[in-house]
């Protein structure tokens, strides 16, 4: 729990400006220690998305756990539009204030477990997911995410899922073999891989297009 300063630091833009210094340096020190596997650097995961939205072609980004809303910074003129989905009524509050001149970033508060199933058939094009709402390892609404996108096949969105090191089964995280099994069966014409820690579902015919990506 930040402090009241510790706050005001992070709803303010000084705060995207020092994640945007910092974010190089931290992911060359992590390349120098061997790339260890743990704490993935933000910047690998700008850089996921980024890439995978190229890849695919994807204009609009659904995230689920908006926190200090660096990731809607980052991405935001990326993207057509921007759907973040944050459980913390001041975290999103805080986001609304910095984008509110953005008519495209839409900050929903809220469970996403609860608010993504009622997105999802609101969305008219295909979508790259980034679900990172959670309380760290203790509790996630992924379960229940993933249950809604794949009660919704044949809409070529790609998701990436952060923190694979947490699917194991406890906090309300599956497995990743059930999970793997469950894209087989549920999610029809996708496939799974994992990649720096991140989670990524594709539409089957096209993991040959990131593959081939020039940055990877
Ligand atoms: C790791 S942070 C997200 C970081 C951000 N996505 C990024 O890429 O920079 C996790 C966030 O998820 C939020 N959260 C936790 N449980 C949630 C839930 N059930 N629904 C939506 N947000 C949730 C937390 O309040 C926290 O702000």
């Amino acid at each position: 729990m930040p402090s009241k300063a510790g706050k005001i630091f992070r709803d303010s833009f000084l705060f995207h400006w020092y994640k945007n210094v910092s974010a190089p340096l931290e992911y060359a020190w992590w390349r120098m220690r061997g790339s260890p596997a743990g704490k993935i650097p933000h910047w690998v995961k700008q850089r996921a998305i980024r890439d995978t939205a190229r890849a695919f072609g994807l204009r609009a980004l659904v995230e689920t756990g908006t926190n200090y809303a660096h990731m809607i910074r980052v991405q935001r003129r990326r993207f057509r539009e921007i759907y973040s989905i944050e459980i913390d009524a001041a975290k999103a509050e805080g986001a609304r204030k910095k984008f509110a001149r953005f008519p495209a970033v839409h900050i929903l508060q809220g469970d996403s477990g609860e608010i993504l199933p009622r997105l999802l058939p609101e969305l008219r094009e295909p979508c790259l997911f980034w679900l990172d709402g959670h309380d760290f390892d203790r509790a996630t609404p992924v379960e229940r995410e993933l249950a809604a996108l794949f009660a919704h096949p044949g809409q070529n969105h790609v998701v990436l899922i952060d923190d694979a090191k947490w699917f194991n089964g406890h906090g309300g995280y599956p497995t990743l073999g059930s999970l793997r099994q469950r894209v087989a069966r549920d999610y029809i014409g996708h496939t799974l891989d994992v990649h720096d820690e991140i989670i990524r579902i594709f539409p089957e015919p096209s993991l040959s297009k990131l593959q081939s990506s020039p940055d990877r």
